[in-house]
């Protein structure tokens, strides 16, 4: 028995491969249930008393034998194939740059075209207290123009909301800044809409306000046909009567952009018309809520949605491409 001992671990020693299933084959030869050792382990129960110890210790090192050589081959040929898949004179996978979103290229044009004639940048947070979103903007409690801006408001603090327009930028600044103020407030607004696919309860403003001596309806109509020819190519608006609380008199802007797509129809409603923007003259009463004087200062704001003008620009066909984030779509988009 000894003598078989010695052969097999000889035999172990002298053994190796690279060859996965070999070493495999190996291990169920030695170790596998049927396999040699077992068998020994069987054979041992056999041996007379006197040399249990002698042979006992044979087959421990031919068991410490066969393991060890198990685990050397086996790391072995792991490293190898690391070293077959890692070619390190391989160029590196080429990082993916990304896009900007549509919704911020559009956005950073017409921050460009603003800018061009003198508005800066300014921002305020989303979520707001009552004061800068309603209050302050002419909308008190109760005041049924609420209703057309529902919005989601903390159970435990109806003082605090998510903003509902970026209006509420205008009584933030106002509140920092004395006239002349020119400014441009773009960002994501609220509103408790019936949330399904189509419709959403997240979308994006971009807000404009202007105060400063003098400052007539003219300016606001001017400035706002300078815009659209700016974006769109297309200087045709029109102004119809609306009506905001936090300005007076009001109107709804309307730019004819034309019918030549099925996008065109759908987002026009088929009158070839884009309702762009809400505007008009900054009411007295919300001067005089932020402390500006209103016999001496006159100014315009305006607020228009982003997304449509999106779409109508990419001839995008469903707004909730612009929520899906899908990067099949995202990657299509260039600046304008
Ligand atoms: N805040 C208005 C809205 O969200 C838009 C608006 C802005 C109207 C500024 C007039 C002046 O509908």
């Amino acid at each position: 028995m000894l003598e078989k001992i010695d052969e097999l671990l000889a035999e172990v020693n002298r053994f190796t491969s690279s060859n996965k299933d070999e070493i495999e084959q190996f291990r169920i030869r030695f170790s596998g249930k049927k396999g040699i050792l077992n068998d020994i382990f069987a054979q041992f129960k056999e041996v007379a008393n006197e040399h249990k110890k002698e042979v006992g210790q044979k087959i421990n090192a031919l068991k410490q034998a066969v393991e060890t050589k198990f685990e050397e081959l086996k790391n072995a040929t792991a490293s190898t194939i690391i070293v077959e898949k890692e070619d390190l004179t391989r160029p590196g996978f080429p990082a993916a740059l990304g896009t900007r979103h549509p919704i911020n290229l559009v956005k950073n044009r017409i921050i460009e075209i603003f800018k061009s004639i003198g508005f800066a940048v300014a921002d305020g947070p989303e979520i707001e207290d009552d004061w800068h979103n309603f209050t302050a903007l002419n909308l008190p409690e109760y005041h049924p123009a609420r209703d057309m801006q529902d919005t989601f408001f903390i159970e435990t603090n109806p003082d605090v909301l998510l903003r509902t327009h970026t209006s509420s930028v205008q009584i933030r600044y106002l509140e920092q800044h004395q006239p002349p103020v020119r400014i441009l407030s773009p960002g994501r607004v609220f509103r408790n809409e019936a949330i399904s696919s189509r419709s959403h309860c997240i979308f994006h403003q971009i807000e404009g306000l202007y105060i400063d001596e003098n400052v007539s309806f003219a300016d606001l109509k001017q400035t706002i046909q300078f815009f659209t020819t700016e974006l769109f190519g297309k200087s045709k608006i029109r102004m119809r009567p609306s009506y905001f609380p936090f300005t007076e008199p009001s109107a709804e802007v309307d730019v004819y952009w034309g019918l030549n797509s099925e996008t065109d129809y759908r987002i026009t409603k088929g009158t070839g018309w884009l309702e762009i923007m809400g505007c008009g003259m900054v009411d007295p009463a919300v001067l005089k809520n932020v402390n500006i004087d209103a016999d001496k200062y006159s100014g315009y704001a305006f607020g228009m949605g982003i997304e449509r003008i999106v779409m109508l620009l990419y001839q995008m066909s469903d707004i909730r491409m612009f929520f899906e984030n899908d990067k099949r779509m995202l990657d299509q988009f260039v600046s304008l």
